[in-house]
């Protein structure tokens, strides 16, 4: 029996393979993982004489587990299938040793000779006879063409998710998606440029082509041929080239200076349903080749649009963001440098916090969002006056009483965040306390965000640690006694664990020296 495994995540892709491998005379067993963690557990079941593996899976690149056996010594002969394969990708398979590899769409015949020669390679003995695919009817004709295109879309959408990054600068997402395109359409290189409307110029945004020497920044929409794109009269360009030009002399120019005459396709990039600038795929099949219904849907029914979505509320609302999200960084900070005993306050807040959830094992997503909420913690205090927040005497209950609004403004100031959802439950619940007696809502226990808790033990911490106005730094020792009586009312059991942990293994410091005297954390803290 020759054991192939067969690590494709679609049905009718393992349909097709199987049918295919059916038709080797030499017994098969095929046995099929639609993961890598499945093809993890498979992998231990059996010797694998060869795997027909797919790039993409759910969960990763097959590549990545071909290199995790390869270096546990496991070497399965494998037949790589891809729908997408970058030059990069290619690479890294063959200095794997994969020379073996199907791009999609493929003949099944091509599938077929890949087999023989595993078997004839592992087990010359079988002299398994040659056989074609051309008389098995499900292997031939639209269904297996539908197969492929249902594919590639599947493969494409998955990309588009994956590969464009959520956040990042308009020329990254254009740049990501301008190689998705050029790999989609096994386009040689190509371009993306935006339209200056007020000067008709055409601006370059991203190009991707074989050689290095770079393009022209600008150029005038006059000189190219996507006029028609940009004023609403087209929404698809083929771009014959060099052939079209010797027929229709005076009328075809230069896709872009230097870059020749095509043959390429265009289609408008659109904001809003504007078209904002033009997206171009340079490549030599298209010289006579008529372009197929499915490489027109590919671009103007998924990639365009998608882009769309993703300039329009990726990077445009990413940039604000992330604008708005360095002012409220510097309005935190300017609020805390108003007064020295404050200053820093929350920088040393977040790294604390991030320190613990490190001990705690949370994840670099976590850890990021602890980062971001400790510096904001207390951004609602930008609505507190001078006068009671830097007041060296006791609060009066009313001042006391404004000052614990500041978890719900800084609420308030980041309602429409969308970036900073997990940050928002932090800086309304920082003062919340395990056994319920916190503010603003009065959440106990685990009903508290677990972030919330790690950021308001870290700043209890530093209240304590740092003079105040209204009293003196308090030494690490009595910092850790006062963990440890309040843990289990103020704080979270075993935060405060981690915390006293953090205060033994000397990576808490204090301000604590020269004034002394200090009241109960629990009254005389400021919040
Ligand atoms: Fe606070």
């Amino acid at each position: 029996m020759f054991n192939i495994m067969l690590l494709e995540d679609q049905p009718a892709f393992r349909d097709i393979v199987t049918e295919v491998l059916g038709m080797i005379e030499t017994p098969i067993y095929i046995g099929a993982a639609g993961s890598l963690m499945e093809a993890r557990q498979l992998i231990e079941e059996r010797p694998w004489h060869g795997m027909i593996s797919d790039l993409s899976l759910p969960d990763g690149q097959s590549l990545d587990l071909i290199a995790e056996l390869r270096e546990q010594g496991v070497l399965i002969p494998t037949i790589l299938v891809s729908g997408m394969l970058s030059p990069e990708k290619e690479n890294k398979a063959r200095a794997l040793g994969i020379d073996k590899i199907l791009a999609k769409p493929f003949r099944p015949d091509e599938m077929l000779a890949y087999v023989h020669e595993i078997i004839a390679d592992t087990h010359p003995s079988t002299g398994s006879k040659r056989v074609s695919t051309a008389s098995n009817p499900k292997l031939t004709g639209d269904l297996l063409s539908g197969l492929f295109s249902m594919d590639r879309n599947l493969d494409f959408m998955r990309r588009l998710v994956r590969d464009i990054p959520s956040s990042g600068g308009v020329i990254d997402i254009c740049a990501d998606a301008l190689t998705l395109a050029v790999d989609m359409l096994h386009a040689d290189g190509g371009f993306m440029a935006f339209f200056d409307r007020s000067r008709n110029q055409l601006s370059l945004v991203t190009s991707q082509r074989k050689s290095n020497e770079p393009l022209a920044q600008e150029c005038d929409l006059n000189c190219t041929p996507f006029s028609p794109l940009l004023k609403g009269h087209e929404h698809f360009l083929h771009i014959r080239g060099e052939a079209a030009k010797g027929t229709a002399r005076g009328s075809v120019k230069e896709l872009w200076p230097g870059l020749g005459f095509g043959p390429a396709i265009a289609i408008p990039l659109c904001l809003q349903q504007q078209s904002v600038g033009v997206l171009c795929l340079v490549s030599d099949q298209w010289q006579n080749k008529s372009i197929t219904d499915q490489d027109r849907l590919t671009m103007q029914d998924i990639l365009i649009p998608q882009l769309d979505t993703l300039l329009d509320n990726r990077a445009v609302h990413a940039a604000l963001e992330e604008s708005m999200k360095e002012t409220l960084f510097a309005l935190a900070h300017l609020l805390e440098a108003r007064d020295k005993y404050t200053r820093d306050h929350s920088t040393r807040v977040s790294s604390l916090a991030v320190d613990f959830a490190e001990h705690m094992d949370l994840d670099a997503t976590a850890i990021d969002s602890i980062r971001t909420g400790g510096l904001l913690h207390d951004i609602g205090k930008v609505a507190i006056a001078d006068a009671i927040l830097m007041k060296p005497g006791r609060l009066t209950t009313r001042e006391l009483s404004m000052i614990k609004t500041h978890p719900n403004i800084g609420d308030t100031i980041l309602r429409n965040m969308d970036s900073l959802v997990v940050e928002r439950e932090i800086v309304r619940s920082h003062h919340e306390h395990w056994d319920g007696s916190g503010y603003p809502d009065g959440l106990k226990d685990e009903e508290i965000p677990l972030y919330a808790r790690i950021v308001g033990v870290a700043d209890a911490i530093d209240a304590m640690t740092s003079h105040r106005c209204y009293r003196g730094a308090l030494s690490v020792a009595a910092c850790r006694e006062q963990l440890e009586e309040y843990s289990g009312t103020q704080f979270d059991p075993d935060i405060a664990t981690v915390a006293i942990a953090a205060i033994d293994d000397g990576r808490i410091h204090t301000q604590a020296g020269s004034i002394a005297g200090m009241e109960s954390i629990s009254n005389s803290d400021h919040a």
